[in-house]
């Protein structure tokens, strides 16, 4: 008998004839609308093997449910999404999908940087709101990303993929990670520092850091008012790294000169955020990883994962 699996969001057709062949497949048919909790609580308790997005919550009570259950599949890099000691404990497997998009992610997240430091999207907005009627000295100006100094917060795939980018953009690029990471210092002349003098010395602060207990509120008040008063905040990891709160003050102070954000605490981010009401943010929907091909790749690798697991094979991308 083939395994029962649900995927929690109408994916490529592509992928689900795939995962056919091995699988008895059942898949929520919205695209752009989550499962609710209340079907996903009644599709766990029979399912073999779970595929879901960053946007399902896999917790405690969630897995609790579960009586067959062996592998949830994540089509992400990011696992803040799934209590990981309940899997653990139930000896459930869940896996991610690193790699494919780490070249993605960097491209993005450096084209945040750069419209943030540009000012991009404020003049688009001035030109397409009929503000523009002249050339003017210092109209929409900036900060300069050649020769600008870059904190990296969180050396792992991306971080290199990054660093790389700005070392063609003539960056300074400093650090800092859990642990050193002696080959891509030798590798792209980038400097280990601690984390003080990396707030204090950026003119860019990069959060690229998972997501965890530890990281939570990593970059609040102390850490934001320790920063240039030109610099400027980009985060393309998640949300709760960054205390909003903070970071709404800091900006609308002009502590700090500006942010550019692809994720947040709360997504979608409630259209009455106040951080949504500053000139000074650049905002995006959590879409560091979305290229075409990238997103197909993840679910490629997802079902990978999937299905090895279920064929009780090592996975190539096992978080637990
Ligand atoms: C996206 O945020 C991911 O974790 O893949």
């Amino acid at each position: 008998m083939k395994p029962t699996i649900f995927i929690t969001r109408k994916i490529d057709d592509q992928i689900v004839e795939k995962i056919k062949e091995t699988c008895e497949v059942d898949m929520w048919p919205e695209e752009e609308i989550p499962v609710p909790r209340s079907v996903l609580e009644e599709k766990v308790k029979y399912i073999d093997g779970l595929f879901c997005l960053l946007t399902e919550t896999i917790d405690k009570s969630l897995l609790e449910k579960a009586e067959n259950l062996k592998v949830v599949s994540n089509m992400a890099v990011g696992y803040n999404n799934i209590d990981i000691q309940t899997a653990k404990e139930k000896g459930i497997t869940v896996t991610n999908t690193p790699g494919v998009l780490t070249q993605t992610t960097a491209d993005l997240t450096f084209a945040l940087l750069m419209a943030t430091a540009r000012r991009l999207v404020e003049g688009s907005s001035y030109l397409r709101d009929g503000e523009w009627k002249t050339w003017s000295p210092m109209q929409l100006t900036g900060q300069d990303i050649h020769g600008a100094t870059l904190g990296i917060i969180g050396m792992g795939r991306i971080g290199e993929a990054l660093a790389k980018r700005a070392l063609g953009f003539d960056m300074n690029v400093i650090y800092h990670n859990r642990s050193r990471k002696t080959e891509a210092e030798e590798k792209y002349g980038i400097t280990y520092v601690n984390m003080d003098q990396l707030l204090k010395e950026s003119d860019f602060v990069c959060v690229l850091t998972p997501y965890t207990k530890e990281t939570h509120d990593l970059i609040s008040e102390k850490e934001l008012s320790l920063m240039k008063d030109t610099a400027i905040l980009i985060n393309t990891a998640r949300g709760g790294i960054v205390n909003e709160e903070a970071l709404y003050k800091a900006l609308k102070d002009r502590r700090i000169w500006a942010a550019g954000l692809d994720v947040f605490q709360e997504e979608p981010v409630p259209l009455d955020h106040p951080i949504l009401s500053l000139p000074n943010v650049v905002t995006l929907p959590h879409i560091g990883s979305a290229s075409i091909k990238t997103r197909l790749k993840m679910a490629d690798v997802a079902t990978d994962n999937l299905i090895k697991s279920l064929k009780n094979e090592t996975p190539k991308y096992v978080v637990i």
